[in-house]
């Protein structure tokens, strides 16, 4: 392959130009490799941030990071296979009550998840809760449990796009995140190599999400789309409200147990929303006509869940943990929650000890935020609003500076809305 110098190439991005794919292909690769450095890939990057990519070199942006690493094959199973992406956002455990609702409907489901960092929650970290689950595991058990169960829930090898971890990284210590260039390939790398055919975005808008705006959301949610389908993935994008978080939990434990409320046919309004607008999409994308309503009131979606549970040797009827200790936060006043600050809800849960400042902290299985009354609910000055959960209880002064100015309560009646705002694909 030719070599190229990377600042050669720094400089034709900063001044507004465009890299051939020869470029591209290489930059990554060196990038990879160690020849290009961090200091140089972060001025890139930053170069992007400001002049962007176009409709050419995104998508050779993107294969090229998958070029990196694995590809996963999943053309040995028998069903089709969706996939779900969410770009982050507080009390969103929706993939936990949706991978096997869509399996009990007959598509596999691999969801190959991460661990939290920051305000927003991980699949991963939610799932830990339960005593036994396992997240690691080998590419035949992932196979088998999708051929045997359908649906598997399960830590991303580092094989698939190690370019991307290895950028993320960088991004995130030199204020790179927010580039919808660099998000998309980012996100699209890691979902075209893992090999589904079909794949939906829950793409977060709002106070909680890293996309503020509407239109911001919007151009992302684009962006993927079309990076999936240029792939031949099926792909399509919710855009779905983050201003306030989703159903009445946010934390692990307790996320796993609304999760479970949801698939017993009850839970917050709010998740069984999204949840089937989701699972109406991913049938959809795979092409598999089934009423995922009927899946979850007959109990073929529990019975899934709780398979796909013992499978990675979880016990789905063990007690999930408790916290050592708990403080009620009350309402100010008498009326309708008008808002509810999704970010300060998020930031309270990581002060709690559910979420990680840096990698490799540990986080606690019982920790987090519930909150009894949500958007477009009555409280009463003085009510136990907010219930702080922790093993350790030093946490509570902080966690409760968070939240201080978190909900909004009017005097006349305030509805939420419906969580599904947009959709493009
Ligand atoms: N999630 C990712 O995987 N990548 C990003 O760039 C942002 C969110």
């Amino acid at each position: 392959m030719s070599s190229f110098d990377a600042v050669d190439l720094i400089r034709t991005k900063r001044d507004g130009g465009t890299l051939s794919d020869e470029e591209i292909r290489w930059l990554i690769g060196a990038y990879t490799d160690g020849v290009v450095g961090d200091e140089q890939m972060a001025a890139m990057a930053m170069a992007i941030f400001f002049n962007g990519l176009d409709d050419r070199e995104l998508p050779t942006w993107t294969t090229a990071m998958i070029e990196t690493g694995d590809r996963m094959d999943f053309s040995p199973l028998t069903r089709p296979t969706a996939d779900k992406h969410s770009t982050g956002g507080v009390g969103d455990k929706i993939t936990l009550p949706l991978a096997p609702l869509v399996a009990a409907c007959g598509v596999a489901v691999p969801q190959l998840s991460g661990r939290g960092l920051g305000h927003t929650g991980g699949t991963l970290d939610k799932l830990e809760a339960i005593p036994g689950w396992r997240a690691a595991l080998s590419n035949e058990e992932m196979l088998r449990q999708l051929e045997d169960v359908g649906a598997v829930i399960c830590a991303a090898g580092s094989g698939l796009a190690p370019a991307d971890k290895k950028l993320y990284a960088l991004r995130d210590v030199t204020g790179t995140v927010e580039a919808i260039p660099l998000i998309a390939s980012s996100i699209m790398s890691k979902k075209i190599a893992e090999g589904t055919s079909a794949l939906v975005l829950d793409v977060k808008t709002g106070s909680g999400a890293f996309m503020k705006t509407r239109e911001r959301s919007r151009q992302l949610a684009e962006t993927m789309v079309a990076l999936g389908t240029d792939a031949g993935v099926k792909t399509s994008a919710l855009i779905t409200d983050m201003n306030a978080p989703l159903g009445r939990s946010a934390g692990n434990a307790c996320e796993v147990a609304e999760s479970v409320e949801v698939l017993a046919g009850g839970g917050p309004a709010d998740v069984v929303e999204l949840t089937l607008a989701l699972a109406h999409e991913m049938l959809a994308a795979a092409g598999v006509e089934a009423d995922p309503e009927k899946a979850l009131a007959s109990g073929r979606a529990m019975d899934v869940w709780r398979a796909m549970i013992a499978a990675q040797d979880g016990d789905p009827d063990a007690p999930l943990p408790q916290a050592k200790h708990t403080e009620t936060v009350a309402a100010e006043s008498d009326g309708w929650i008008s808002g509810m600050d999704a970010m300060a809800v998020g930031v309270a849960s990581w002060r709690l000890g559910a979420g990680r400042g840096r990698k490799e902290d540990p986080v606690q299985a019982a920790a987090g935020v519930t909150w009894s009354a949500g958007v477009g609910e009555r409280v009463s000055a003085g009510q136990p609003l907010f219930t702080l959960h922790t093993d350790t209880p030093e946490r509570f002064e902080r966690a409760k500076e968070a939240l201080a100015g978190a909900v909004e309560i009017a005097s006349h009646r305030a509805e939420r809305g419906s969580v599904v705002l947009d959709r493009v694909g």
